[in-house]
C-alpha cells in the first residue's frame, strides 16, 4: 500500500512495484492518470478518512510505504505554532495512524515492511528547516520505537532520509533553471535527486532482499548529508 502514490516519489515508486508485478493499493486524495490500470485506489485524506481506509485495506498486507508530506521552509521568526502543529500532523500523526490502521493485516502477512520518509535536513543542519526537521526528527524516532515494538512480530520499519528531489512537493525550490542549478550544485554529486533514486530504495526496503534490514535511517542525498567537497 503507497499512502501518497498519486505524485512525486509515491508515483514512481507505484509505477516501480507495478513492473515488479505487485498488487497495489493507493491512497490519496486525488487519482493519478498515469497509475497502471490494475492499481486499487482510495480517495481518501489520512488525517480525516481512517474508517474509510481501514475497510479498504487488505486482509494480509505485505508493505506500507507513508509518502505524504511537507517542506515548509522560514526562518524561526516567521514559522508560527499552527506552521509546527501542521507538520507534525501530516508528517507524524497521519503516518502513525495509518500504521495503526494497517498493524493487523501487516501482521497477517507473516513478514511484512514499513517505509517512512524522512528528510537530509534532520541529520544535518540546514537553516530555515526547524518546523519539518523536527517532525521528521519525530518520524524517525517513531520509526526506530516501532522497529523494535513489532520486531517479533516480523515486521520490519525502516526510513529514507531523502535531499531536495524534483517532485511537484519541491517545484517552489526549483522553479527556475538559476534555482536547479544551485540546488544540483549543493549536492557532492552535482545534481537533485529524481523520484525514482527514492523509489528504487524503497522497492528494496519493501522486498525480501532487505529481510534482515529493520530500524534504519537511510540517507539518500548526492552525498549532501556525509561528505565536505570543497
Ligand atoms: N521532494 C523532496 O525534495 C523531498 C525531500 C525530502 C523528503 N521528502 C518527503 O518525501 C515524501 C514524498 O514527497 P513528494 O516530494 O513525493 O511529494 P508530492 O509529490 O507532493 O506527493 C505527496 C503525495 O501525498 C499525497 N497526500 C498529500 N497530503 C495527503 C493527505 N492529507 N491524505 C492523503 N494523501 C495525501 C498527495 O496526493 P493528493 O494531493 O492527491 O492527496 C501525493 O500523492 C514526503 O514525506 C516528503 O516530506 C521529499
Amino acid at each position: 500500500m503507497v499512502v501518497g502514490g498519486s505524485s512525486g516519489i509515491g508515483l514512481a515508486l507505484v509505477r516501480l512495484l507495478h513492473e515488479q508485478q505487485a498488487n497495489i493499493y493507493a491512497v490519496s486524495r486525488s487519482a493519478s492518470a498515469e497509475w497502471p490500470a490494475d492499481v486499487r485506489f482510495l480517495k481518501a485524506d489520512v488525517l480525516e478518512n481512517l474508517d474509510a481506509i481501514q475497510r479498504f485495506l487488505p486482509d494480509q498486507l505485505h508493505g506500507l510505504v507513508y509518502s505524504v508530506g511537507s517542506i515548509t521552509l522560514k526562518p524561526i521568526n516567521r514559522l508560527t505554532s499552527e506552521d509546527f502543529l501542521k507538520d507534525f500532523q501530516l508528517n507524524v500523526l497521519g503516518a502513525a495512524r495509518m500504521i495503526q490502521q494497517a498493524l493487523k493485516p501487516l501482521k497477517n502477512a507473516a513478514g511484512s515492511s514499513i517505509v517512512l520518509i524522512s528528510t537530509v535536513a534532520v541529520q544535518t543542519g540546514m537553516p530555515y528547516h526547524a518546523s519539518i526537521a523536527a517532525a521528521k526528527g519525530a518520524v524517525e524516532g517513531m520509526a526506530l520505537s516501532l522497529a523494535a515494538e513489532l520486531a517479533f512480530q516480523q515486521i520490519r520499519v525502516n526510513v529514507v532520509a531523502p535531499s531536495l528531489t524534483d517532485t511537484p512537493l519541491a517545484q517552489s525550490l526549483l522553479s527556475s533553471p538559476e534555482r536547479r542549478e544551485t540546488s544540483a550544485k549543493r549536492h557532492p554529486l552535482g545534481k537533485i535527486g529524481r523520484p525514482e533514486d527514492i523509489s528504487q530504495l524503497i522497492a528494496f526496503l519493501l522486498s525480501d532482499n532487505s529481510s534482515w534490514m529493520t530500524g534504519q535511517v537511510i540517507g539518500l542525498d548526492g552525498g549532501l548529508g556525509k561528505l565536505k567537497t570543497t
